[in-house]
């Protein structure tokens, strides 16, 4: 295992199962577009209630978008902070988060049981610890929990004490477990009841209506009753959603340490941004002769860091600073998180009142549970039944005590369209390394270029085809990155993320 790897720390459960990619047209009451935890868990609790479901989805496989890169924390414990949920939303709205997040970490057991998935679920205790000299942090952070009745206790140290002396808040009953393991469980389950899945099968446009048609780039169309997007990023509005997530690149690695010398729970910090503490057991990835501890955080908003492996440097000094016995890296990845303004996912009805089509998107760093949370509410929806948290995750909510990060998020998208008028990286393409790439100006344009580990030069625009903002290269990952929206393109220009549904066009000059 190479730390130069950028694979995470589980296998790809699903790597050996192929969906066909959708070349006909098919019909069904229900089609997911998106095979991630949210888009599975909707397909599953659908077809649990009889419904013909049809999933697609861009990748080959069920679960290998951004589900595969989380660290799975199971958290009730808003990771924006109670205090400022109940800030933007108020106190009715905190509470309805915390109990939806735990119902959700309750859900994820039921269906382990139920479906027989073996992914090494447990219930760990979370703790909140303060960055050096943060604890007021912690101590407002207790008020706005015991506030809203969640159940949080504050201890004078922290269970780990490599992680300083405390206060700290433990948030009793969160839960973890092997994400890839569970996903690959959750699709067999919904395989099982009779969904189906096509791959390598992008959705490019969705019209609403009775039938809603959902067209694909491989030529199929699927026809049914009502359509759930639940890609990490809308893929299916240009503007409407946009608008109110950030995306955010997120890093984590992954290490041996001495079993027992970790408590077998989750941590995280009031650093901004936070650092996110857990760790992998021989009951998640049977075999393993040690424990794993994960380490995350250094976040920073996607395609905006000149030099993202400093990321994973800047978590590793952190780590060896506390955890000695941190040993070798075993494993290094980083994923894109999509914050939202209120640190709440949208979930929910359409907002631009197509008829018929939900969306499920902004997981704010709590994917796994804001998922769950989607599968739960939208199959509510679709079923025409009442559900109490309908209102918290409406997509169309604006929260007026949210205009600040409005503001500066959409400034800081507005700032990057600046790249049209400055230079390229490099002035000659004879300046790009093997296995790297760079921006080069031509005329008025730009081109990304990136030059193969043989040498050959491959060269795209460098526009992204969303809405024109210029890609920068990530040399963590050989991608392009967009800096306004989050699209993502592989360094040979296949988009491999959304919101843009097209490639980088090829340079023909
Ligand atoms: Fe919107 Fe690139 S993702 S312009």
């Amino acid at each position: 295992m190479s730390k130069q790897s950028t694979d995470p720390a589980w296998k790809d459960s699903l790597r050996e199962f192929k969906g066909p990619p959708l070349t006909d047209d098919v019909t069904c009451d229900v089609c997911v577009v998106g095979a991630g935890i949210a888009g599975l868990t909707t397909a599953y609790l659908l077809a649990q209630e009889g419904m013909n479901v049809v999933v697609v989805d861009a990748n080959a496989s069920p679960g290998g978008g951004e589900t595969r890169f989380t660290t799975a924390h199971l958290s009730s414990a808003i990771d924006d902070r109670f205090a400022e949920v109940i800030r933007v939303r108020g106190k009715d709205a905190a509470r309805l988060a915390y109990e939806s997040h735990s119902a959700a970490i309750d859900r994820i057991g039921d269906i382990c049981r139920a479906a027989g998935i073996e992914c090494g679920y447990r219930r760990v205790d979370g703790h909140l610890f303060p960055a050096p000299g943060d604890v007021k942090t912690i101590e407002d952070e207790y008020d706005a929990a015991m506030a809203i009745g969640c159940d949080v206790r504050r201890l004078e140290r922290v269970p780990a004490a490599e992680l300083g002396p405390g206060p700290c808040l433990q948030f009793r009953n969160q839960g973890t477990f092997e994400p890839s393991r569970y996903t690959a469980g959750l699709w067999a389950a919904a395989a099982r009841k009779g969904v189906r899945f096509f791959g390598k099968t992008r959705a490019r446009d969705v019209d609403g209506g009775s039938p809603v048609a959902v067209r694909t780039d491989r030529g199929g169309t699927v026809h049914a009753g009502a359509v759930v997007v639940a890609t990490n990023t809308p893929v299916h509005t240009r503007f409407a959603m946009h608008m109110k997530i950030a995306p955010y690149m997120t890093y984590a690695i992954a290490g041996p340490v001495p079993r027992g010398s970790v408590p077998d729970a989750l941590f995280w910090d009031t650093a901004d941004p936070y650092h996110y503490i857990r760790l992998i057991s021989a009951t998640e990835q049977p075999g393993l002769e040690t424990e794993l501890l994960v380490v995350g955080g250094a976040d920073h908003r996607a395609g905006q860091e000149s030099d993202p492996v400093r990321r994973w440097d800047d978590l590793e000094s952190w780590t060896r600073g506390r955890f000695p016995r941190f040993g070798e890296i075993w494993y290094q990845w980083s994923g894109m998180v999509m914050e939202t303004l209120d640190g709440l996912a949208y979930i929910g009805v359409d907002p631009t009142g197509e008829e018929n089509v939900y969306l499920a998107t902004g997981d704010s760093g709590m994917g796994m549970t804001h998922g769950t949370i989607a599968g739960i509410l939208l199959t509510d929806l679709i079923r025409g039944r009442a559900n109490p948290w309908a209102e918290l995750y409406s997509p169309s909510r604006l929260p007026i005590r949210a205009a600040g990060e409005y503001a500066s998020e959409g400034a800081n998208t507005a700032a990057q369209y600046k790249d049209w008028f400055t230079g390229g990286d490099v002035k000659s393409v004879d300046e790009i390394k093997p296995g790297t790439g760079a921006v080069v100006r031509r005329g008025l344009t730009k081109l990304a270029v990136y030059r193969d580990d043989s040498g050959a030069v491959q060269i795209r625009s460098a526009v992204c085809p969303h809405l024109g903002c210029i890609v920068h290269w990530n040399r963590a990952e050989r991608t392009w990155d967009c800096p306004c929206h989050g699209s993502r393109f592989r360094a040979t220009g296949e988009v491999i993320h959304g919101p843009s549904t097209a490639d980088l066009a090829r340079n023909d000059s």
